[in-house]
């Protein structure tokens, strides 16, 4: 028995190890690059053992990165991580990766890297320990060339340890959580991050790149080589190109800066974020040894005192949302479809920037703000020595800082997107003089490796003599977090300097949900630490009224900032929902209230004021819904651009026209309800601009599906948003349905997200269920590589009529 399960278990290792060999690639010139997310064994717990090769992982469960499994975990208020980490589980676990490597690799410097693993990761090739990093959020990589067995199986394994609780603020997940690659090079190759891009001289004629190499020569002797570089554009191929002859002695770094003229360059602007790439090629002789690629966007930008941001000359308000970097009901599995979905939501919001809070982003996260075209403020810390909460970074501070900062940096540089580096958030050491230290090394770092972008910390202390952080002098840019009513102040208190609201609003709100009537402002929670108030189904009023106590309306901060030139801009806490730090609502809330958007990637009603104040296009939104009880007195909002009044119509009858008084930012009239159609008018110049209509729904009778895609791709990745509402039987959204909803996938793909956007459910977001909340929910499927169309089906056991929505994977 033991020796067939042994055959068994062989065939199935031989199997796997030929999956994952195919792909690699054999006789390419030059660099590899290969996705080394498939074929992942996983468990839970800890496996000291599973290092060694003949390691018996039969009951370990197979798994494509990347992988949280916090959220496959239950919201239960007994995990360690409590209200701050969403209640889910963390724990440790393993990872282990059976592969085969060509055996003309043996020329090569091969390397794995992985994008972020949270947390305390330790990585063992064939038994031999790689390194250990503790930074769950920093990118790393290791060479493996030493210890491969080329031609034959290899064992990597993973050991992540995310025990030590609580040790964040926020939902962080647990695994190897974004994306692992494998890359292979001639021994003459550029090194992790080895390039640095910049642009001295921007004119309309031309622009100068300069660009910085390093080239590492693993070879044990010196080596003369041809460094070819290449500026390539979108339409004409290679635009610009050098050549010089170098020299590099045997395993050592060899550094050369190599110069380029480019006419007519296109700028990068948020309109239309063009990039250029720059291909750097090495040459042995006639063989290619390596080819990098570098993305360049070409722009200028500049922080002034009295007028703010300007970027290519033009004066830009920075228009911000901060995002942690949760993807919903993914957990913090990263996935670009997941995240170009998010900044596609607020890009049609009108935001043109994204502060990554409160630590480093993903490659894609970067990747898509260079393509999209938002401005990045790039963040390597939430503590430094102090800490916030027991386990957090504090501990790895004295030994990590130097190399984490260092290495955000190197990876980030070359990104046109990023245009600020802050070097932490609310940092406890703003209070003391030893802030002024350690604020002075971390800028020396930054401009050690970057002298093209501000240093800025988001700071809550506003008064100089009391922030070391800002004494230190060293910041080029002040961030101020929340008081907007001190930002007046700003020029007098601190004459001359640069200043950008890192971080402002914090105001809640629960999507759909509506208490009458909307124009008192509550402040949440009345006093510090008072004890929750009970409101028993854990939902806030979607008007924009209550805040904070630290922080404001929306209203209140953007009025105050939109008229500040000085003030360069503003990160609004927060663009999306995320998982944890509910506050100020205990267990079973699990997730925050602040986003503009909610965790299920629904926008809250809010996303129109801003989408009225930051775009020019037309926006005419009314709220609530129209289902009340007879009689009711209720308030009805408009956000409206682009026209001189709006007119409100109940069941035919005008309710008068309003339009926005001196800085208003929505106009409401108070209506007795009645059941019917409420419709409203926006008219400029008299000439209608929009109508919108919202109807009395009545009993559920349908589920509707709407996907945002028609088509995914078969690669195993692709995601597929399906919009679950469930509406009446004239096909009005049902505003108080909360029905429970089955899925069911057939063909070439599974679900791997269910939410609603409720902030207190404890049904697991991997369910292949969920409840409507206020009508809607939504489900998110994801494509293997059968290349199968897939079909959803949803359906109700109450009656409700099933619906189903066909997806086609190519
Ligand atoms: C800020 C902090 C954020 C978040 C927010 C909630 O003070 O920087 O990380 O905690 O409060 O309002």
């Amino acid at each position: 028995m033991i020796q067939h399960q042994n055959i068994v278990q062989k065939i199935i290792i031989a199997v796997a190890v030929l999956i994952s060999t195919i792909g690699f690639a054999q006789g390419k010139q030059g660099r590899i690059i290969e996705d080394f997310n498939k074929n992942w064994s996983f468990r839970l717990g800890d496996y000291p053992g599973a290092i060694q090769a003949d390691f018996d992982t039969k009951d370990w469960r197979t798994l494509q990165l990347p992988h949280d499994w916090s959220i496959e975990g239950a919201f239960n208020k007994d995990n360690p991580t409590k209200q701050a980490q969403a209640f889910l589980p963390a724990g440790k676990g393993w990872y282990r990766k059976t592969f085969t490597v060509p055996a003309n690799w043996k020329n090569k410097t091969v390397s794995v890297e992985f994008d972020g693993v949270f947390k305390n990761s330790e990585v063992w090739i064939n038994g031999h320990s790689l390194g250990m990093r503790p930074n769950g959020y920093i990118s790393f990589a290791y060479d493996l060339s030493k210890y491969l067995n080329f031609g034959k199986e290899n064992t990597i394994a993973v050991k992540v340890d995310n025990d030590a609780q609580p040790n964040s603020r926020w939902y962080t997940g647990s695994g190897i959580y974004r994306n692992v690659k494998v890359t292979a090079s001639g021994k003459l190759h550029i090194g992790l991050w080895g390039t640095f891009v910049t642009t001295p001289e921007i004119t309309k004629e031309k622009v100068s790149v300069q660009i910085e190499i390093e080239v590492k020569n693993d070879f044990d002797t010196g080596k003369e080589f041809r460094l070819v570089t290449s500026i390539v554009d979108q339409k004409h191929g290679e635009v610009a190109k050098i050549e010089t002859k170098e020299k590099a002695a045997g395993n050592a770094i060899f550094k050369k800066v190599q110069h380029l003229s480019l006419p007519n360059p296109i700028l990068w602007s948020i309109e239309n974020p063009y990039l250029y790439k720059v291909v750097t090629k090495i040459f042995d002789g006639k063989t290619m040894t390596d080819q990098y690629e570098t993305p360049l966007g070409i722009r200028y930008f500049n922080f002034n005192a009295e007028k703010g941001f300007s970027l290519n000359g033009i004066p830009t308000k920075i228009l911000g949302v901060c995002l942690h970097h949760d993807n919903g009901a993914l957990g913090a599995v990263e996935n670009i479809h997941a995240v170009r979905r998010k900044l596609t939501l607020l890009k049609d919001m009108g935001a043109n920037a994204i502060r990554m809070s409160h630590n480093a982003p993903s490659l894609e996260m970067l990747q898509l703000c260079d393509e999209m075209g938002f401005i990045v403020q790039d963040e390597a810390f939430d503590v430094w020595k102090k800490k916030k909460v027991t386990n957090d970074y504090h501990k790895d501070w004295d030994k990590w800082h130097k190399q984490d900062l260092e290495d955000l940096i190197k990876r980030d540089r070359n990104h046109p997107s990023v245009m600020m580096w802050s070097i932490g958030n609310e940092i406890r050491e703003q209070f003391d003089s030893t802030g002024i230290v350690i604020t002075r090394e971390l800028a020396q770092i930054v401009k050690s490796l970057d002298t093209t972008r501000p240093v800025t910390s988001a700071l809550t202390e506003n008064i100089p003599e009391k922030n070391f952080i800002y004494q230190s002098g060293a910041l080029d840019l002040l961030g101020f977090n929340y008081k907007h009513e001190d930002y007046k102040d700003f020029p007098n208190r601190f004459k001359g300097q640069k200043i950008i609201a890192s971080e402002s609003v914090s105001a809640l709100e629960t999507r759909g949900h509506y208490d009458q009537p909307s124009d008192i402002i509550k402040v949440w929670p009345p006093k510090h630490n008072a004890p929750f108030d009970g409101n028993k189904d854990f939902t806030v009023s979607a008007y924009d009224q209550v805040k904070s106590y630290w922080g404001s309306t929306h209203e209140e901060t953007w009025k105050t900032i939109k008229k500040l030139d000085y003030m360069a801009g503003l990160f609004v806490w927060t663009g999306f929902d995320y998982l944890g730090e509910p506050d100020p609502y205990p267990y079973p809330a699990r997730s925050s209230y602040f986003g503009i958007i909610d965790l299920a990637g629904f926008p809250k009603d809010v996303y129109y004021m801003y989408q009225s104040e930051w775009t020019t296009q037309p926006v005419l939104h009314i709220f609530p819904h129209w289902n009340w009880a007879k009689d009711q007195e209720v308030d009805v909002w408009a956000h409206y651009n682009n026209a001189d009044e709006v007119e409100l119509f109940l069941n035919g009858k005008s309710l008068g026209k309003k339009s926005k008084q001196n800085d208003d930012l929505h106009i409401s009239w108070r209506v007795t309800f009645e059941p019917g159609t409420l419709k409203a008018i926006s008219r400029k110049g008299g000439k209608v601009v929009l109508e919108k209509e919202i109807h009395t729904a009545g009993t559920a009778s349908k589920i509707d599906l709407k996907a945002d895609k028609q088509i995914i791709r078969k690669d195993g990745y692709d995601l597929v948003y399906v919009t679950v509402s469930v509406i009446d039987a004239a096909g009005n959204l049902v505003p108080d349905a909360n029905d429970l909803i089955n899925f069911e996938v057939i063909g070439g793909g599974k679900i791997v997200g269910t939410d609603n956007g409720y902030q207190a459910g404890l049904e697991s977001l991997k369910a292949p269920s969920c409840k409507v909340f206020n009508g809607k929910c939504i489900v998110i499927v994801q494509s293997n590589t059968k290349g199968e169309n897939i079909r959803l089906t949803a359906s109700a056991s109450n009656g409700i009529q099933r619906a189903s929505i066909a997806v086609k994977v190519e």
